[in-house]
């Protein structure tokens, strides 16, 4: 039967954690899946999220089915954490929100749900986008298209090239953006971007669909979401998928959410219940622990404080080993890597070749994804002087 099916190469990025682990040298670095690390080089359970794990073990009462949607609870409070109180859509409840495995799940249910409202309809997705924005999108039938977004000879954002490509995006279509921390470059829009790209969609009648994996990682919780809000305030309708394995290090519990803004309340309603449907037809309802311990953290005042306080000690050791890894590159290979400095989340590209990339894998043991882009928490202060000592040799070779 599957006689006819071809074996394919691992995923570009997942298939590194298992390159990384089946390399019996001692002195290696992992630099590529996007997971948070310690100075330890280890990605642990938040002190908050153990506590909130123990009320819930103490306190849960039934294992019986959530439903498609997910939990009441859940979606509030993802929804007051994305939008704040103030949004119109939130005080006019024009959004329809559906519980989801992973932020992945939230971009597949919102492809699907575009399927249905207009079948083969276009995402437009940045140049370049996270690998599995296109799988995610395109296997639901989607159209893909690309609009300029990262210059590689500055290393930062194509402003003129990107707002003249969104310009001629016809109406219907879907503009695929990164809220903040962009997954892969880690270059993010400022705040009169996003209000061009909310005038725009608003003249073309373009849809923005905001992909939303690292709120609190790039400025801080209210800072992250800042653009996203322009966004949501001015246009009709607005997607965001968002995703709690990053600031609530809950990776393997896939919790994510998806949030749909109509222009109406009658519309909205329409929505929830499609967003219903398309959910019991993929996998009928989400994991129900994760969310869980989402919504026990954020509706307690003191776990809030002590989970929002360890996101911030992670923001902070990411963007100082952003501005110690611009200082130390630019000094050992004479190169300007002072962009990483000023980028924000996990992920920057080095800038080197996929040849360079293969060389740091085969020659140093150092890992990271073909296109150059590292995880910026995958270094410490143990292993940084052998990554910038292998890239010095690369580079001066
Ligand atoms: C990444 O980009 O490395 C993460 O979002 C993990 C993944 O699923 O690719």
């Amino acid at each position: 039967m599957f006689e006819n099916l071809a074996a394919l190469e691992p995923d570009p990025i997942l298939g590194l954690m298992s390159a990384y682990r089946a390399d019996p040298r001692t002195e290696k670095i992992d630099l590529g899946v996007g997971v948070y690390r310690d100075e330890t080089g280890a990605t642990p359970i938040m002190a908050a999220v153990r506590d909130a794990e123990q009320r819930r073990f103490e306190n849960e009462q039934t294992k019986s089915y959530i439903g498609p949607p997910g939990t009441e609870e859940f979606n509030v409070a993802v929804r007051t954490m994305i939008f704040g109180q103030q949004l119109g859509a939130v005080r006019d409840g024009r959004i329809a929100g559906v519980q989801t495995p992973g932020g992945c799940g939230a971009l597949r249910v919102a492809a699907e749900l575009i399927g249905r409202a207009r079948k083969g309809a276009t995402v437009w997705v940045s140049t370049p986008t996270w690998a599995n924005h296109v799988p995610l999108l395109g296997d639901a039938g989607l159209q893909i298209r690309e609009y300029p977004y990262y210059d590689k000879a500055t290393s930062s954002l194509d402003a003129g090239a990107m707002l003249a490509a969104l310009a001629k995006v016809p109406a219907g279509d879907f503009v695929l953006l990164h809220g903040c921390c962009h997954n892969p470059s880690g270059v993010d829009l400022q705040m009169a971007h996003w209000e061009a790209i909310a005038d725009l969609a608003v003249q073309r009648g373009f849809t923005p669909f905001i992909d939303f994996a690292y709120q609190g990682l790039g400025a801080g919780m209210e800072e992250d979401a800042a653009g996203l809000r322009v966004i949501a305030q001015a246009c009709p309708e607005t997607i965001v998928a968002s995703s709690y394995s990053k600031n609530f290090g809950l990776y393997r519990e896939r919790v994510g959410a998806l949030q749909i803004i109509s222009p109406n309340v009658e519309q909205s309603r329409i929505v929830q219940s499609q967003l219903g449907s398309v959910v019991r037809g993929i996998y009928s309802m989400p994991p129900a622990h994760g969310a869980a311990i989402v919504e026990i953290i954020t509706n307690d005042e003191a776990l809030n404080a002590q989970w929002l306080e360890e996101l911030t000690t992670m923001r902070e050791r990411i963007n100082g080993l952003r501005a110690l890894l611009a200082d130390r590159l630019s000094a050992e290979t004479g190169r300007d890597f002072s962009f990483i400095r000023e980028q924000r989340g996990m992920f920057s590209f080095l800038g080197i070749t996929a040849a360079q990339v293969h060389q740091l894998r085969n020659e140093y043991s150092i890992y990271i994804v073909d296109s150059s882009r590292i995880n910026v928490a995958g270094v410490n202060e143990s292993n940084i002087d052998y990554f910038v000592t292998a890239m010095g040799n690369i580079l001066h070779a």
